[in-house]
């Protein structure tokens, strides 16, 4: 039943209470075994610390004096507060109560009177982290899997020549599924006719394969008259488009000239941090009768692209997000016909991966941190 505002009558379901696929998407969570990017190297510089969270989880990450980045739950173990409210000291984030200082592994070092005790080994988790392609990553999982599941492999940032690129940095209110559809469902064209990333939408083809869904259409990318101006097209015209969810993740490739990658951190059940990466083949980028540019021009050309377009392209769509949050939460007990099997696609497999997930955890909880039985009383 609903009140008297016609919304829902409480908020939305659990994943075990949801019924049908749309509200079984909407409650998932994604599989923390798995690398997500908290956010951009150059934003965290030698001595700064960050909070992150993922699905709720407080992470604090920090980079040393030595230039190393560090990640641990986000909690003192002395009196629970949280770490981020403190320094980094050295190679060490530091509590600003009592001064405990927590190195790389977690372990507690006591700097005030220890009354008569050895310094008790006190440990809070460690979060395993890595920098790759300008980004930052966590691992919030299973420390052991992360030993063997490595972060997406992208060759064309990898090296000492990477393709010109830019990075787009945005938090969304929004549960993680729906930005995720979002990118690969161009039906939404309308939202973005000012910018026109894409021009005709047919879809040639949806395939769920392993934990990838592959989509295939048939479309002009970069199709505005500004971004046309300055796109190398090539022999083609970039008018064929492969997209992946590629589960965590998602990337597209056109005609192996234009490419992008999503890393997605669902920092709680309604709020996300979505990085993406854009890069251009180079020799791709040219300049309206000068024809192709160097490779220096080309990347301050996509530093500018990301101010006039990708920002504000990409503002439209966590504006809209943060209204489909709102009207899911109103009304997440209403039909919501989706036309796109593109959508259908991606969010059985958001199901299929959580729900795995699920199985594997069984009734296991995140275990609490080992104090010192004979300090915790
Ligand atoms: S609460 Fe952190 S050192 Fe005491
Ligand atoms: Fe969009």
């Amino acid at each position: 039943m609903t009140d008297l505002a016609g919304h829902a009558p409480g908020p939305p379901p659990s994943f075990e209470q949801a019924i049908g696929r749309r509200q079984k998407a909407r409650a998932a969570g994604l599989d923390p075994d798995y690398w997500y990017a908290v956010g951009q190297s150059s934003h965290l510089r030698r001595g700064q610390h960050l909070e992150t969270k993922f699905l709720g989880r407080s992470i604090a990450v920090f980079r040393g004096s030595d230039g190393q980045v560090r990640a641990l739950e986000n909690r003192c173990a002395h009196r629970h507060i949280e770490l981020t409210r403190g320094q980094v000291v050295d190679c060490k984030l530091v509590c600003p109560y009592h001064g405990w200082a927590y190195d790389g592994d977690g372990k507690a070092h006591i700097p005030h009177d220890l009354f008569g005790r050895k310094e008790p080994d006190i440990r809070i988790p460690t979060v395993p982290v890595r920098e790759r392609y300008g980004l930052v990553f966590i691992f919030p999982g299973d420390p052991e899997v992360a030993k063997t599941r490595d972060i997406p492999s992208i060759p064309e940032l990898s090296g000492p020549r990477p393709w010109p690129h830019a990075i787009v940095q945005f938090d969304c209110p929004g549960h993680h599924s729906m930005l995720l559809e979002n990118v690969s469902d161009f039906t939404h064209g309308f939202l973005h006719r000012k910018f026109q990333p894409f021009q005709g939408t047919d879809l040639l083809r949806c395939e769920e394969i392993g934990d990838r869904v592959e989509v295939e259409y048939a479309s002009k990318i970069a199709a505005g008259r500004l971004q046309d101006m300055f796109i190398d097209r090539g022999d083609g015209a970039c008018d064929h488009m492969r997209a992946c969810y590629d589960y965590p993740y998602h990337w597209s490739n056109t005609d192996d000239r234009i490419k992008h990658f999503l890393f997605t951190l669902p920092l709680t059940a309604s709020s996300n941090r979505h990085v993406f990466i854009f890069y251009l083949r180079p020799g791709t980028i040219r300049l309206p009768l000068l024809g192709r540019v160097p490779r220096r021009v080309a990347d301050a050309m996509m530093k500018l692209t990301r101010l006039t377009t990708l920002q504000p392209l990409l503002g439209q769509d966590v504006w809209v997000i943060g209204h489909e949050q709102q009207g899911w939460e109103r009304y997440w007990d209403r039909p919501a016909p989706e036309l796109s099997p593109v959508v259908k696609a991606f969010q059985d497999l958001t199901i299929r991966k959580w729900s795995e997930y699920l199985e594997r955890r069984g009734s296991e909880r995140p275990g609490p941190v080992v104090p010192a039985e004979s300090l915790s009383r």
